[in-house]
């Protein structure tokens, strides 16, 4: 099981670049599904869950190609036979995001079979919208054994009001809809950038969509679709960790290859912290000279506050003057950081969905464990500042998520280290 070592106390300085979206290339690899054709995909992140979607894609007679090395963060993918479209659960549990295969193998081959996803660490996570609005476009869906078996002559465009806005399911029913007879619309669909990243790549394939990117998406289905070229997005939520990394440790440190459009809310909040920002193209540059101050913040779908930096904006306020008020509306279970934190010295409490962080705090070195994704970022944020050397074990969930997220904060001057295997090198 591999740890991070982190010494607290550097200022970061200097300039780090961001990759390719995994929220992007999740669903991007999932519409190769929709063509025979081969379908190439730039700027993909080095991280586990690609390699999982790559394993996933296989296991179904997929032609997948990943580019490491020479070819880094390319990747060439040819479903031209889809031999045993079925997403198993070995793959499957390992990563909840595999269920975005069901629409487009539902598309292409009138028949799938996917593993229900269990739940995770942040919440229950169900799936019960896709399949109702996938049932509504005519897919007849049985459950057995857990696995979903869905199965259609050819999909019909439908009517679909979103009860609830979710991203993958937006994403899942839009690969459904390019295929399908006739018009499809879909009203309160979300807007996050990962929606309008696929939106391009389908309509690159020859897909005829409108609206990606606000809540409503109108889609014409056509008969085939072609292969296509795409590059992916660069990850909002790493250059968000990233600009609060500089944040939180005093430094001056340049976050460049990201696009500041999808940076909003986060940035508007940071500023009433005392942050400073100069945005210059793909690069923000991010300063904090003396105090910070609290701030609330209540997470929302795009374009508000993401949930996806709730956990590592927690670690910011715990360095804050000030109380700041940490509402966390989107998953029912997503402050498995806040016990951790609490270890290390910080004042928060929890009352239901809310946190409230009281600052400033120092924070001291302990041994934490990671549990999901973004809260181990956090605990990487706040031993960034903490007082010795913290260890962090079970740091594959930071691996899911983050490209060789130690390399790059060792180039900007903090003291980090991986003990054990590494992901990512042969
Ligand atoms: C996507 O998850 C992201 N994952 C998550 O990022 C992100 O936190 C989340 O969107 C919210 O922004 C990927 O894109 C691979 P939802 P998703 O469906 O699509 C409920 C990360 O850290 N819901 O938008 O699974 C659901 O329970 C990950 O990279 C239903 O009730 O999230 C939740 O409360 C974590 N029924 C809310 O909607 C459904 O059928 C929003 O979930 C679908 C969703």
């Amino acid at each position: 099981m591999d740890k991070f070592v982190v010494r607290g106390g550097n200022p970061l300085l200097g300039t780090v670049r961001i990759s390719g979206a995994k929220n992007s290339a999740l669903p991007c690899m999932a519409a190769a599904i929709l063509t025979e054709d081969e379908v190439i995909l730039e700027n993909v992140p080095q991280v586990r869950d690609i390699e999982t979607e790559r394993k996933l894609l296989a296991s179904m007679g997929a032609e997948v190609e990943l580019g490491y090395g020479r070819a880094q963060h390319r990747t060439h993918i040819r479903c031209a036979i889809l031999s045993d479209p079925v997403a198993k659960y070995e793959i499957v549990k390992t990563m909840r995001a595999s269920s975005l295969v069901l629409g487009p193998l539902i598309a292409r081959t009138g028949l799938a079979r996917v593993a229900m996803p269990g739940g995770c660490a942040i919440g229950g996570r169900p799936i019960d919208l896709h399949i109702k609005y996938l049932e509504k476009m005519g897919a007849q869906i049985t459950q057995d054994h857990g696995y979903l078996e869905a199965r259609t002559e050819r999909l019909k465009g439908a009517h679909i009001i979103w009860e609830k806005i979710s991203v993958t399911g937006t994403e899942d029913l839009l690969m459904a809809a390019v295929l399908a007879d006739g018009e499809t619309v879909m009203e309160n669909c979300a807007r996050e950038p990962e929606v309008t990243d696929l939106a391009a790549l389908l309509t690159a394939m020859g897909a005829k969509i409108q609206g990606a990117g606000t809540s409503t998406i109108t889609v014409q289905g056509v008969a085939k679709l072609h292969g296509a070229r795409h590059r992916i997005n660069p990850d909002r939520i790493e250059a968000g960790t990233f600009i609060i990394a500089g944040a939180i440790t005093g430094g001056d440190l340049k976050v460049s290859g990201c696009d500041p459009s999808h940076l909003g809310a986060l940035l508007e909040t940071l500023r009433s912290c005392g942050v400073r920002f100069d945005i210059n193209g793909d690069t923000i540059r991010v300063r904090s000279e003396g105090t910070l101050k609290a701030a609330d913040i209540t997470t929302v779908e795009y374009p508000g506050f993401p949930t996806d930096m709730q956990a590592q904006y927690m670690a910011l306020a715990t360095q804050a003057e000030g109380t700041s008020v940490i509402t966390e509306n989107i998953f029912e279970n997503r402050f498995m950081h806040v016990q951790e934190l609490i270890r290390m010295g910080a004042n928060i409490r929890i009352d239901g969905r809310t946190a409230t962080v009281r600052g400033k705090t120092p924070l001291s070195a302990a041994a934490v464990m990671c549990s999901d994704l973004r809260a181990s970022a956090s605990l990487v944020l706040a031993a960034l500042v903490a007082d010795g050397e913290t260890i962090l074990d079970r740091v594959y969930h930071i691996d899911r998520g983050y490209e060789h997220i130690e390399e790059k904060l060792r180039g900007v001057g903090a003291q980090i280290r991986r003990m054990g295997e590494v992901f990512g090198k042969k």
